[in-house]
């Protein structure tokens, strides 16, 4: 065991006797003498060796000379440490330095109009439904009474998809509009129904300042006995009122939709300039803001909805639109530039 002694006092000798330049240094040290395959180690492992009556008296020594190790590794270390501050603009980090501020995000405006007009929605009973963005042609158009030569599809400058292979299946593509999920609903619900049907369509449209080639929607569909134009002329002024205030002025006009008979437009006298004229309203004081109709007796009849027992009114609205009048954006680009100097307007408004 003498040899052991021996080996451990030398090892000291060395430790004491090294001297560091820089962190790099230390860090050799940390390895030949600390590390996993380092010195400390391998003598440590010579207990084996070690008869057992002297077992204790060396592991005494050999932990000793581990802390002694461990000890000079610090002295070492705190030499150098500070070294990064006491170095301020020489490349190094200034810890002193405020960190850089995480800031958080918002809503996007079009999604706090969504959730309002859906809120305004649901006080009068209407519930949420959701369906597809790639539908077929049948729930996009021909279920809504627009058979495949309809001129009305012109209406709606579609993205096809795909084509049915062979003539066989579905024309798959964007929806236009979300009244593919009316139908979804009419094709596995009973009457009474009362949804609105929130959700991105697809047109191709050049894109503009009035234009996009994709927006969103809140449509509505209520079926039940006895459901008049009165109802949906009230329930569509409720909402205005709602979203916009008292002030605001309604007033709807003769319309075309292939699936509503008969079909109305409404509009509501500008915000923008009250009324007098601007822009927005191209200076008619009246600005469009959702199509509606009583639901076509065949498109009733298309689900198997007895059209004699059941009436309904549906309506669809832009909710690009109403932000524009709500928040008075004025270029529909702005939705889908993600620039944060529009975004963060929004910041706290929920
Ligand atoms: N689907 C029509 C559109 O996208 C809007 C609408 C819905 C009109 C329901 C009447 C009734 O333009």
């Amino acid at each position: 065991m003498e040899s052991l002694l021996q080996q451990i006092n030398d090892h000291k000798t060395a430790i004491t006797a090294f001297t560091a330049n820089n962190a790099e240094d230390v860090e050799q040290f940390r390895i030949k003498w600390l590390g996993t395959k380092g010195l400390v180690k391998a003598i440590m492992g010579e207990m084996r060796n070690v008869p057992n009556d002297q077992k204790k008296a060396f592991g005494q020594i050999l932990n000793e000379f581990k802390l002694f190790a461990e000890a000079r590794f610090e002295a070492l270390q705190a030499q150098f440490e500070g070294a990064n501050t006491a170095d301020l603009g020489h490349g190094s980090q200034d810890q002193s330095l405020p960190g850089d501020p995480i800031s958080v995000g918002s809503r996007h405006p079009l999604t706090l109009v969504r959730n309002e007009m859906v809120a305004i929605f649901k006080r009068l009973g209407f519930s949420v439904a959701e369906g597809p963005e790639i539908e077929d042609d049948w729930h996009n158009f021909g279920a809504m009474n627009l058979p495949e030569d309809h001129p009305a599809r012109d209406m709606q400058d579609t993205f096809y998809i795909k084509k049915p292979d062979n003539g066989n299946g579905p024309t798959w593509l964007l929806r236009t509009h979300t009244s593919s999920v009316q139908a979804r609903v009419m094709e596995t619900q009973k009457p009474p129904i009362r949804v609105i049907c929130p959700g991105r369509v697809y047109r191709n449209e050049t894109i503009s300042a009035r234009a996009h080639c994709f927006f969103h929607q809140v449509e509505g569909l209520y079926i039940d006995e006895n459901v008049s134009f009165a109802d949906l002329k009230q329930t569509l002024y409720f909402f205005v009122q709602e979203m916009f205030g008292k002030d605001v002025k309604v007033r709807f006009r003769p319309s075309y939709f292939p699936f509503t008979e008969p079909s109305a437009e409404m509009d509501i006298s500008c915000l923008i300039c009250q009324g007098k004229g601007c822009n927005i309203c191209k200076h008619t004081g009246w600005v469009e803001i959702l199509g509606s109709g009583m639901v076509h007796p065949k498109v009733l009849e298309n689900f198997g909805i007895d059209s004699n027992k059941y009436t309904g009114f549906a309506f669809g609205m832009g909710v690009e639109r109403i932000t524009q009048l709500k928040y008075q954006v004025n270029d529909l680009r702005l939705y889908s530039q993600n620039d944060v100097r529009f975004l963060k307007q929004f910041t706290g408004v929920v």
